[in-house]
């Protein structure tokens, strides 16, 4: 173990942290020294002020050190630069990874091509808007993984107060989702989005023929014709049947889950309007700006990724839990599981090696305060210390007495400082231990910007894990022995195993 970055790794599993109670007695400077504001003036498209506060975890000075250390040993930096320069960083698909060029962010010719594509989107965008395609009051999006959650977080936490256009997002191959948003729709002014960077995803393709038969059984003449796909395989749209004048196309190293900047990001534009999706994009690339151009411990996405490889490979917490202390959040954590999970969810290094600690620990959250009353037991009480990121906003979302936002704010910042300090009790039962973990995220406001800004935030704070870890965050391939066997089923050839015969004949599939 003499190279150096099992060399930091073995510093770092020696290490003997105190307590958060005597790191905050031992450092009057701590809560300074532990948060980063970054703010963004976007002209225009808005400012951005986020504060990370990551003081409520073990790190110290000499556990920072060190992760400087291991960054260095894995020349972190060069393997960044990789990233916004169009390297292949996702060698086993032999790719880059362009999402940062989609918001201006790369390589000349690539942020060229993203701009040209982001014009053609804002035209098609403007003219639906202007009645080109008559009226529309509905958008059904049909999308999964990547090409849903994005679209439906963002979506669902720029509209509260109202959209251009209603926007159904449908993933689930289960035909009562696809139903629901049917119900919601009025087929005489209702836009078909087909979501997919491959166009091949049977989920999607199966609820696309169904959205047009829908349309066509409502006596639409030409169901094609409400049909706007978004996809990095436009020959594959077009072979199905869609007018390239409504093919958004998107270049093929945009990774599914990053891909919101992309064309993919279509309903976003067409529910909030293009200037709000030029705001997401340009406060993501301000939050590129900060990753890029800040060293270590300041860097706010490096140093939220110092706090998760700690726990997830030092202390084995195998699951880390995000709380949005605000409804427009609501999806963030379903995004953020797929962003984390299928990114860092393996298992060897970019060699090919088993890794040699764990990796991505499993993701779970929800919304505060509803979570306090149903999960938040097991954070305080529990036998699993799980690393919780809390996140608000100073500004609220709604119009009603302040006293709502101000009790939100309030619960969100008094479960951080319960996880910390704990209670003694002389009763067992009613003690609770404390010196738990937590990170509070707190934005000046949510609005597209600020959006933008905190997604590109965790996406950094994933690459930044895996540079660390060694492991390539780009592919996905644990997803395809699934979808294999699903057609083999579908297929009616070959063996299970017993159990699955068995199921496959009582579900009636054999
Ligand atoms: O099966 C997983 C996955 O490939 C995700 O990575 C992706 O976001 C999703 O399916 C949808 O894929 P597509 O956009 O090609 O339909």
């Amino acid at each position: 173990m003499n190279d150096p970055i099992s060399a930091a790794w073995e510093r770092l599993a020696a290490l003997e942290p105190a307590t958060l109670a005597a790191l905050f007695e031992d450092d009057p400077g701590r809560v300074d020294k532990f948060s980063r504001r970054l703010e963004f003036r976007l002209g225009e498209l808005g400012d951005v002020g986020i504060l990370f506060d990551w003081s409520k975890t073990h790190l110290d000075d000499t556990a920072l050190a060190t992760f400087e250390d291991l960054a260095r040993a894995c020349d972190f930096a060069a393997s960044r630069t990789a990233l916004f320069s169009g390297g292949v960083v996702n060698p086993t698909e032999g790719r880059a990874a362009n999402h940062g060029a989609m918001r201006g962010s790369g390589s000349e010719p690539e942020v060229e091509e993203a701009g040209a594509l982001l014009a053609r989107m804002g035209m098609l965008v403007e003219a639906i808007h202007d009645g080109a395609l008559g009226e529309v009051k509905h958008l059904i999006h049909i999308g999964i993984g990547g090409s849903a959650l994005g679209p439906a977080m963002a979506v669902d936490a720029l509209t509260r107060d109202g959209a251009r256009v209603d926007t159904q997002v449908v993933a689930n191959i289960d035909g009562l989702a696809l139903e629901q948003a049917f119900a919601a729709c009025d087929p005489e002014t209702t836009l078909i989005a087909v979501a997919s960077k491959t166009f091949t995803t049977t989920e999607t393709m199966t609820n696309a023929a169904s959205a047009l038969k829908w349309l066509a059984d409502n006596g639409i003449a030409d169901p094609y014709g409400r049909v706007i796909a978004l996809t990095a395989n436009p020959d594959r749209a077009v072979e199905w049947g869609v007018d390239e004048t409504r093919i958004l196309p998107f270049p093929e190293s945009v990774g599914g889950r990053y891909s919101l900047w992309s064309s993919i990001g279509f309903p976003v534009a067409l529910a909030c309007g293009m200037e709000d999706f030029r705001a997401l994009l340009a406060g993501a690339k301000a939050m590129d700006d900060h990753f890029r151009n800040t060293e270590g411990r300041d860097n706010a996405p490096l140093l939220a990724a110092f706090a998760d490889l700690y726990y997830a490979r030092i202390r084995g917490c195998q699951t880390r839990a995000v709380f949005a202390y605000d409804e427009r959040l609501a999806l963030l954590p379903d995004y953020l599981q797929q962003l984390e999970m299928e990114s860092n969810g393996k298992s060897v290094t970019v060699d090919g090696e088993p890794v040699e600690r764990p990796t991505a620990p499993i993701t779970w959250g929800g919304v505060g305060t509803d979570a306090q009353h149903a999960v938040f037991q097991l954070l305080h009480q529990g036998t699993h210390i799980v690393p919780v990121d809390f996140i608000a906003s100073i500004a609220p979302g709604d119009l009603l007495d302040p006293a709502h936002h101000r009790a939100l704010l309030m619960n969100c910042l008094a479960q951080g400082a319960a996880l910390m300090t704990g209670s003694e009790a002389d009763d067992a039962a009613r003690h609770y231990p404390g010196d738990r973990p937590s990170a509070t995220i707190l934005l000046d406001d949510i609005d597209a910007a600020s959006l933008g800004a905190l997604i590109a935030f965790h996406e950094h704070r994933t690459f930044a894990n895996a540079a660390l870890m060694r492991i390539n965050p780009f592919d996905q391939f644990g997803v395809e022995l699934g979808k294999a066997i699903a057609k083999r089923i579908d297929s009616g050839e070959g063996d299970f195993d017993a159990s699955t015969m068995a199921l496959m004949q009582a579900a009636g599939l054999r």
